[in-house]
């Protein structure tokens, strides 16, 4: 079990892969409205990557051991839905929360995977201050590497910030390493202990995408072989980039024109060199 150290090759490859993933978020977002049913998105979404980036979604008919094909190209998780929702005929109302999870691969082969919570009309006070704490620990967690630092040095501070404002971490997913691979190693855990797991090195790119819950932890995995709901049937949320590890910090690869910036609790140079690149991206294709 090692990890992987990407080329720098490989490593221009991936911001290309992030981008273009980012991208139809960036795209989506103005559909993301009451109305509009998951499977539209889903449609919407697919379209784009296809007829506009020419690249092919990973989650299309991804079917890992034990799985049936997963059958959509992006995921969207409403509400109690923790991860991997299947889009279908439902329409979104104004309250909802709605996370979308996009992972592209590039006529090169390479993956680039993130997501972002979208609020549908005027959400409870719960609600979005369940997605704000969740976007916050996504970037503790991205703030929290750099080399020499640990896997559970992420894991940690996104623990903390969670249960400290009184939500819960679910344990059962985990980031990954990603490349010409979905998943690869490491597993990212959004828990653990200062210091413990791998060592980072320059050169690693993996996900942080966190699942917080409102109320416990607990999941349930519901008969269509994907979908994840807390079992308490409580408010989830997730928020997820794709990260390298560079020779002084940490640079995120799933940035685009639209993406929103790093939330106020972060600051210092990972702030200004992540605004600033976000500045120096073109605006995605409208279609
Ligand atoms: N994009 C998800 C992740 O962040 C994985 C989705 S797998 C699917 O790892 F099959 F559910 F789409
Ligand atoms: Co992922
Ligand atoms: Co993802």
């Amino acid at each position: 079990m090692s990890i992987a150290l990407k080329t720098p090759e490989e490593i221009r490859e991936m911001r290309t892969a992030c981008r273009l993933a980012a991208e139809v978020l960036d795209y989506i977002a103005p559909f993301v409205k009451p109305g509009i049913s998951t499977a539209e998105i889903d449609r919407l979404c697919s379209d784009y990557m296809v007829n506009v980036q020419h690249t092919t979604s990973a989650t299309l008919n991804y079917a890992p051991p034990g799985y049936p094909p997963y059958p959509a190209s992006v995921c969207t998780s409403l509400n109690h839905q923790i991860c991997h929702g299947i889009p279908g005929p439902k329409s979104l109302k104004k309250g909802d929360i709605l996370n979308i999870d996009v992972t592209v691969v590039t006529p090169q082969g390479f993956y680039g995977d993130t997501s972002r919570m979208f609020i549908i009309g005027n959400a409870s006070i719960l609600a979005k201050r369940l997605c704000q704490v969740t976007y916050e620990c996504m970037w503790l967690g991205i703030a929290a590497v750099r080399p020499g630092a640990h896997l559970g040095d992420i894991g940690h501070i996104i623990q903390r910030h969670a249960e400290g404002n009184s939500f819960s971490v679910v344990r059962e997913f985990c980031g990954h390493g990603i490349g010409r691979r979905f998943h690869e190693e490491p597993q990212v855990l959004h828990y653990g202990q200062r210091g413990g797991g791998s060592e980072l090195r320059p050169g690693m790119i993996f996900t942080i995408e966190p699942m917080i819950n409102a109320g416990k932890a607990a999941i349930s995995e519901l008969s269509d072989g994907w979908t994840i709901v807390t079992k308490d049937r409580s408010l989830s949320a997730q928020w997820e980039h794709t990260v390298l590890v560079t020779e002084d910090g940490v640079e995120v690869l799933s940035l685009s024109a639209g993406c929103p910036p790093p939330p106020k609790l972060i600051d210092g140079p990972l702030v200004s060199a992540t605004n600033a690149a976000v500045a120096a991206l073109p605006p995605a294709p409208l279609s």
